[in-house]
Order: structure tokens, then sequence, then C-alpha cells
């Protein structure tokens, strides 16, 4: 998501750091900020930070110069609070400057108990509370500013890397890591520290790495690590050979193979404060919808995020017994659409940015609807335009094809089929209770499934020479039949078709041959027997099948040429788990032929066209 870049030297580091988050920007932002301190003169930080892009940065710099050879920069992509200037990173509390990668997740929590104790605020963000908690931890009387953050960050939930600087302690910068990636980088008299290797690699080669739950302090001639209670920690440095482009890609071959691998981490940034275990429900970020007269659900999207809609029609029909409609954005608007008040019109779109989507919106709003809209860009312009918003945090995509946006997005809409489904009365305590706890079980599971690579990569060789292929699937998995045909056909140009698989027989069967790759999808579940039944019928006619099931079943294996096996959950939440393997399919059959996987031909990452 963000980028994070701290200096601690004898060279000027304003040019440093803004260097550093210039070799971050592909990730994307919308805000950028630097606060260096000069610790031979007073040791007052300067912080300045802007709205937009770097070039803005460096405007206001030129004005308002940052001199100083200890300092912090950061560019942020908002998540808690608009993206403004008074949002942008590092935040100042007293003497402390902060930034932060990630989401406190009971910042709400901690916000009213520093109000209560008379802090003042100046930002929306959840970054500022860390701020005013380090400095709590100084003024009651903490040794060093390593000690206080250790103490602060004991107060803390959620996923997070903070780079902490002080005035009254120039010589050292603290940073800690959950979750968050972090690296430091070691000069001559020089250390960096960085979200990225990348933000780094044109000064230093010679990394550490730091793990989860370590507290790193930095100064100019060292690095001292501990854990969250003190304990030293020792790594050697590596020495890093990537080339800076496959260090933006953080050493996998391209963005979109990264994405595949950063779901896990995407959904639990997703789910991250949404979960009440305790009251068995979800918070939706302060939405509050009068669920009781919602008559009608219609969903608007466009392409993958049209196929997240799909899936949304089954959770909410099936969890909150609310009637479902679906629509391609492109054709909502064009017919007249019967929509009005009593109905919730739920836009879907990654970028938020999606032209037909918009005016889909406009129409609806027009007509007197209610909409709601899931995005994962802060304060693009679809949520603007809504009257709700909620947002995945899937962190920018930088792969054309979408991969984290589309996980991020059905676990939003299984989030928000269980809010409807627990305020009408729909679903009761014990199944919101087993869902909320399949739900944070996700991300291990789904990290099974992205450790299988090799194995798909063995499958893409054995089938990726087919000139066309089939996806099957039924009820919840045929939006994920429907997804599987798309990836493969935008990535690597080998036309696909998605189907519902009981609608076979009814015409595509005619297609079937011993040259017809077909993958069903047939996890566990009401229509297991079923959609055997269709693979029987496949094999019947010489076709290929590759079955997508639920480990433990031991009965696929005689019905499939192919099978991967995904770990069990709850059916509602198969398809975050069935659509990976996909993925990965269409990744390496693409690689395989050597497609421009990141911008496969004709397609945009925004469609601002009509
Ligand atoms: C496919 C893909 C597109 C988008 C579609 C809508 O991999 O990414 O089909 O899903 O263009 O985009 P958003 O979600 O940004 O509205």
């Amino acid at each position: 998501m963000c980028g994070i870049i701290g200096y601690i030297g004898n060279r000027q580091a304003t040019p440093l750091l803004v260097g550093g988050l210039r070799k971050l920007e592909y990730r994307g932002y919308d805000s950028a900020g630097v606060s260096v301190l000069d610790p031979g003169n007073g040791a007052t930080s300067r912080v300045v930070r802007c709205r937009g892009k770097l070039a803005n940065l460096e405007e206001k710099l030129n004005k308002e110069p940052a001199p100083g050879t200890v300092g912090i920069g950061h560019t942020r992509w908002a998540t808690h609070g608009r993206p403004s200037d008074e949002n942008s990173h590092p935040h100042k509390v007293g003497a402390i400057s902060i930034i932060h990668n990630g989401i406190i997740e009971n910042h709400l929590a901690l916000r009213a108990e520093l109000h209560a104790a008379g802090a003042k605020f100046s930002s929306e963000t959840d970054t500022e509370i860390f701020a005013h908690l380090v400095d709590q931890q100084l003024t009651a009387g903490a040794e060093n500013l390593t000690v206080a953050v250790r103490r602060a960050l004991q107060k803390v939930r959620g996923s997070y890397a903070f780079v902490v600087m002080s005035d009254k302690e120039p010589g050292t910068l603290v940073a800690a890591k959950n979750s968050s990636p972090l690296v430091v980088g070691l000069g001559e008299g020089e250390n960096f520290v960085a979200s990225d290797v990348t933000a780094i690699l044109s000064e230093t080669r010679k990394v550490i790495f730091i793990d989860e739950g370590e507290i790193v302090t930095v100064t100019r001639d060292g690095v001292a690590i501990t854990d969250f209670e003190g304990k030293p920690r020792h790594r050697e440095p590596k020495i890093i050979t990537w080339s800076a482009v496959q260090a933006e890609k953080g050493g996998f071959k391209h963005f979109m193979l990264k994405e595949i691998h950063e779901q896990p981490r995407a959904v639990a940034d997703t789910l991250t404060g949404r979960i009440d275990l305790e009251g068995d429900d979800v918070r939706l970020d302060g939405v509050e919808l009068d669920v009781k007269s919602i008559k009608r659900i219609v969903f608007i999207a466009c392409g993958t995020s049209y196929h997240a809609s799909l899936v949304g029609e089954f959770l909410v029909e099936s969890l909150a017994r609310i009637p479902v409609e679906v629509d391609l954005a492109s054709e909502f608007r064009y017919r007249d659409p019967i929509v009005g008040p009593g109905d919730l019109v739920i836009a879907i779109s990654q970028s938020g940015e999606t032209l037909d989507t918009m005016e889909a919106i406009r129409e609806a709003k027009k007509k007197g609807a209610t909409v709601l809209a899931i995005s994962n860009v802060v304060e693009s312009s679809i949520p603007r335009l809504a009257d709700h918003s909620f947002y995945t945090h899937a962190g920018p995509e930088i792969g054309v094809a979408s991969t984290k946006a589309f996980t991020t997005q059905l676990v939003a809409i299984s989030l928000l089929a269980i809010y409807l489904g627990r305020r009408n009365g729909a679903l009761s305590r014990e199944r919101a209770r087993t869902l909320l706890g399949e739900l944070v079980q996700l991300p291990n599971k789904m990290r099974d499934v992205v450790d299988m690579s090799a194995h798909l990569q063995v499958l893409a060789r054995r089938y990726g020479h087919a000139d066309g292929f089939l996806f099957l699937g039924r009820g919840a998995q045929y939006p994920i039949a429907l997804e599987g045909a798309l990836k493969l056909k935008e990535i690597s140009y080998i036309h696909a078709e998605g189907y519902a698989a009981g609608e076979m027989k009814h015409g595509p069967i005619a297609l079937i041959d011993e040259h017809l790759p077909v993958v069903v999808l047939v996890p566990k579940g009401p229509s297991y027997d079923k959609t055997v039944s269709n693979l029987a019928e496949v094999r019947a006619r010489q076709g290929k099948v590759l079955a997508i099931a639920t480990r433990g079943d031991n009965e696929i294996g005689s019905h499939a040429d192919d099978v991967v096996l995904v770990p069990d959950t709850a059916v509602e939440l198969q398809p975050i788990l069935t659509v990976l393997p996909l993925q990965m399919l269409s990744y390496y059959v693409a690689d395989l032929k050597g497609t421009d996987v990141d911008q496969p031909r004709n397609l945009a990452k925004s469609v601002t066209v009509e």
C-alpha cells in the first residue's frame, strides 16, 4: 500500500527521501510528505507534506526547504481518512514524527481514550494515534525512544510498519513491524529504513529484512533489533542481487504473480477491524443502513467486479434473504431500469473510476435509489458519488488482470451479507458466528493454496497448448467459472468460456472432444453430486477434466484427469479459495506463452470510456 523511507547519516536527507519515494510511485499513492531534522541545529524537525503527486511535494519543498541529515518520508494510499494535506504522513505530535503503513484495528477505542486524556488531533488518520501514544510514553518517563515505541505498541492491534523519529533523540530512528513489510539498508556511516527494497536499492544492496514482531533501532553507525518484549535478536545482512525492476516486483516475475501471492494479506487487511467476534456481528466502518427498509438489492459492476457481484447475489440472498438482481453497469443505464426508493444499489469497482459504473450510479440516484459503493481506492469518483461507501484494503493493484481486488471484493460482500442478515433477522447468531470464524481463518487457507504454485505450473504445461477452455460451476461457483475464463482469455489470449454446469447440456456440450480442457469447480456442498454428473458427461465425450475440489474428497480423483484440492470452508466462502488455482493456472499458461502478463494487449487498468 503506502511507501516508507527513512534516512540517518551525513548527507542531506530530503533528496534521498524524495528519490526513494519516487521508486515507490508505481505502487500508487495520493499524498506524500517528509519530516527532516538537522541534529546539529536545535533539532526541530520540519514536516512538509501535501495531497497529490511527488511533484507537488517537491514544489512545496522548494518553497519550504527541509534541511537536515535525519528524516522520514512517506507516500500515502488512503485507508482511514480521505486524501488531504492534513491526513498525509508524517504526523507530528510534540517532538515525535511518525510514518505508518497498514491499519490500526482498535483506532476508535484508542482515539476515545486519548481524547479523554486531553489529546488534540489534527487528522482523521489512525496513524496520528500512534504518535500520541509514543509521546504519552515519553512524558510518562520512558527512558528513550525505543522504550517508548515498545510500550506504545502494547496498546495497538492491527497490521503495521511504523517509523518514528524524535526531535529529542535526533540520532535515532525507531521502526516496528507487524504484517507490513520493513527492511533496513546498511551503508557506511549511514543507514536506511524502508517498506520495500526498491526504495533504497540505488544507495545500498546490503539489507536486513525485519521480521514480524520486531522493533529496530537505527543510528548512523548501527542497527539493534529486539522483539516486542525487548529481547535482542540477531540477523546477518543479505546482499540483494535483484535488478531495480525485479525489486519492484518483490522478486516475482510479474506484478500479477506478486499480487496473487499478496492475497492472504490483502484479505486479512480487508477483515481487520470489521469482525466483532463477541457480538457475532460485522462493523462496516460507520456505514449504517436502514436494513429493514431495503426491499431489493441491485448490484451494478463491470468485468471481474461483475463476477464478484454475481457471488454477491448468492451470498445476500442466502444470508439476508433479500431479493437481488445483478446487472452489467453498461447495460443497466441504457434500459430505463425499474429502480427507485426501497432499492439499495451496490456498485462494485476496484478502481472507483469505471465510467460505465459511474453513469449507472447516476441513473440509480436520479430514480431515487440509495447507492452503496465498494471500492479499493479511497475518495475515488465512485465512492464520492455514492451515498455510502465501504473499502477493500487490497493495496494498489498494478497488474491489469484483477486478482487481489477480486478476492477482497468477495470478502467485503461476505461482510456486507452478514451485516444485512444480522440486522433483518434472517441470519442466526450461530450461523453468523460460524461464518465469521471461517472468515478469520481464510488468510491461512489462502496461503495454503497460493503455495501450490508448482502444481499449477505443471498443469499449465499439460493444458496450456489447447486452443480453448471451458470452465464450469454451479451456485456460487458459476461466477468463479466466468472469472476463470475471463482471467485466462485476458492474459493468455486463449479463448475460454465460463458456463453454469447445468447449462452445458443445452449447447456447449457440442464443443467437447479430447482436445478441450474443461475446468470444473466442484467443492463439497449442496451442488456436489449434480456437478459430478456434469463432469461425467464431459468425460464420456473424451473431454479432459481438471477438477477444483475440496481437500479430503477421495472420490473426485476417479472422475477427473487432474485434481487441485483446496481447504474446506463454508459454502458461501468457497469462491475465495477456488478462484486462486484459476488465477494461477491463467498466469502460468500466459507466462508459458510469453504474453505481456501485466499489460495484456488492448486492456487498460481503469476504463474511463463508455
Ligand atoms: C479483469 C478486470 C476488469 C475490471 C473491470 C471493472 O481482470 O480487471 O474486468 O474488473 O474493468 O473495473 P473496476 O472494478 O475498476 O470498476
